[in-house]
């Protein structure tokens, strides 16, 4: 657990973390001891939802503050907001991200049908992270295909892979430090160009939950000794 051992000294913020999928891997990435922050557009309800979590948790290292702050103190940056929201909020945290990893969960549904792929102006959400941060912040992008639903039991063991992008290897391997304890593999899926083909799997997915009527659809890459 090589990648473990380097997360585990860093202050990870979730940027919307009070909702579904941020809060899921607040719990579960508290649980294994990692130093947790909160953010949310209102300190009040990021600390309202830490609270909630720590009631459930017991003692672990998890608090919650405004999103700002919350980017201030990280090592370590997860976008957790809705795709629309996306570059409104990476403009109120900007001052905070420079020389940090970005790691984004974001996965745009555009239109009605969310079943039905449409990709971002910008090629992905990802590609589009990274023009709105600039330079000096590293975007990675990694758990768009991980639903809300097997993120919320924090005894429920989540059955698939981590597809994780970004340019540099040493990035992409914090974001799979960041699967592996929450309790999947992370695999390296290469540039962040790839996002695209990530972010547009989780509307191939929905599908799927949608034809065989379940919650669980998920993917694993074979062939790989990891
Ligand atoms: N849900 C899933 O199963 C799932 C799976 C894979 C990927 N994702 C991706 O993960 C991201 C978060 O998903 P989610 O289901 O957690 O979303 P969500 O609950 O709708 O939103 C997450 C948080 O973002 C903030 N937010 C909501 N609407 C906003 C707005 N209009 N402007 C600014 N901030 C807003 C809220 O935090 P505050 O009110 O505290 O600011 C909210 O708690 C999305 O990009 C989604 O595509 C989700």
């Amino acid at each position: 657990m090589k990648n473990s051992q380097n997360i585990l000294s860093e202050v990870i913020a979730i940027i919307g973390g009070t909702g579904a999928e941020g809060s899921g891997f607040a719990m579960r990435w508290a649980q294994a001891g990692l130093d947790v922050v909160i953010g949310s557009r209102s300190s009040q309800k990021g600390e309202r939802v830490a609270a909630e979590l720590r009631e459930k948790l017991g003692d672990v290292k998890l608090r919650g503050t405004s999103n700002l702050e919350a980017a201030r103190m990280a090592d370590l940056v997860v976008l957790s907001v809705p795709y629309e929201s996306q570059e409104f909020i990476i403009a109120s945290i900007k001052p905070a991200l420079a020389g940090k990893v970005l790691v984004t969960v974001v996965a745009p549904l555009l239109g009605e049908k969310k079943g039905r792929y449409t990709p971002p102006p910008g090629g992905s959400a990802a590609l589009e992270a990274q023009a709105q941060v600039g330079p000096e912040t590293r975007v990675v992008a990694a758990f768009q295909n991980v639903s809300a639903h097997h993120l919320a039991d924090p005894q429920h063991k989540i059955d698939c892979d981590v597809l994780v992008c970004g340019a540099k290897r040493a990035d992409r391997e914090k974001a799979i430090a960041l699967a592996q304890a929450a309790g999947m593999r992370g695999v390296h899926a290469g540039a962040l160009q790839n996002s695209a083909v990530v972010e547009g799997m989780t509307a191939v997915l929905i599908s799927i939950n949608a034809i065989y009527k379940t919650r669980n659809a998920g993917i694993r890459i074979t062939g790989i000794d990891v």
